[in-house]
């Protein structure tokens, strides 16, 4: 993959705005600011409980917006997905709540992108459905008995999903899109997570992304190249491959940002709170950090560097 300008994504995700818990997001904060980057992913769980202020942490990420545009000149481009939290009581109980969250961030906001100058491909995922609609009548009891914790998306955001990449493939930036760096955002993890004990309900079962097997292969058959996430409030790196419809093998990074801002507990207390910053070189190469800050520490750059493979050959 080529791309005509390097850029930076600054990544960031379950801030757990509880109404008092605001110093470490604050920080992390003036990191973006200090790192100006093009692009500022959210992947979820803004707000500790969806009758919550949502509206001061959104304004707090605008405010740090403006301040990278009155640095550079350009504002960021903004994405975000919601999470359990965002929409779910205490993120696991009751009906998902529509409003808030969707008032908050336009859609715009939380649509999908694509950069013909970047070569930068950007698909959104609302990961919080409780049953797949088109699923026979138990699927659908056992999906509905659950908490809510666990992510699923459904078929019909699969098949946006579908018409949005054939569209771009049948547009003038057909060339542009077919090479362009290819990122999904969602806040549930498709993979599982390294974490050496699980807690209460905090089961994998209750927690992961429930169909990340059909979510990966449709990203993997459409050359994707990055997931995005949050949920588990633990840093997360890991690469999958499998086989695509032409018997070719892909890879696929997915890179989880722990939490940036949540109040700390003894689980955080363990790994942290996480940002992260993935740069683009202006010859496509791309490569992420983990800025990580344990107890009364700064925000530290995380040991690996890690390498994220963009291979384009279908073109
Ligand atoms: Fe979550």
């Amino acid at each position: 993959m080529s791309t005509r300008k390097g850029f930076t994504i600054f990544h960031l995700s379950d801030i757990h705005y509880d109404g008092k818990n605001i110093e470490i997001f604050e920080l992390a904060l003036e990191h973006l600011v200090e790192f100006s980057p093009e692009y500022v992913f959210v992947t979820g769980d803004i707000i500790e409980d969806p009758k919550g202020d949502i509206e001061i942490p959104a304004e707090m990420i605008r405010e740090a917006l403006k301040a990278v545009e009155e640095k550079n000149g350009i504002m960021p481009v903004f994405r975000v997905v919601p999470g359990n939290h965002d929409l779910f009581f205490k993120g696991a109980y009751g009906r998902k709540k529509n409003g808030k969250f969707f008032r908050i961030f336009s859609e715009e906001e939380r649509g999908h992108y694509f950069s013909p100058d970047h070569h930068l491909s950007v698909f959104t995922f609302d990961s919080n459905h409780i049953y797949e609609p088109r699923g026979e009548m138990w699927r659908k009891f056992v999906q509905i008995m659950r908490p809510m914790t666990h992510g699923l998306i459904v078929e019909r955001d699969l098949d946006e999903f579908s018409d949005w990449t054939r569209a771009l493939k049948r547009s003038a930036n057909r060339d542009e899109y077919l090479k362009s760096f290819k990122i999904a955002l969602v806040h549930h993890h498709p993979m599982p997570t390294a974490y050496n004990f699980l807690t209460k309900l905090a089961d994998e079962g209750y927690m992961m992304l429930e169909n990340s097997g059909v979510v990966i292969y449709r990203l993997i058959q459409e050359e994707f190249d990055l997931i995005l996430h949050g949920h588990r409030p633990v840093p997360q790196f890991c690469r999958a491959i499998y086989f695509d419809e032409e018997n070719i093998e892909r890879e696929i990074a997915v890179l989880g940002c722990g939490s940036t801002g949540k109040k700390t507990d003894d689980k955080i207390r363990a790994v942290g709170h996480n940002f992260n910053v993935i740069r683009v070189g202006k010859g496509g190469k791309v490569t992420a950090t983990q800025y990580i800050k344990r107890g009364t520490g700064a925000f530290i750059p995380g040991e690996h560097i890690i390498k994220i493979d963009v291979k384009k050959d279908k073109g």
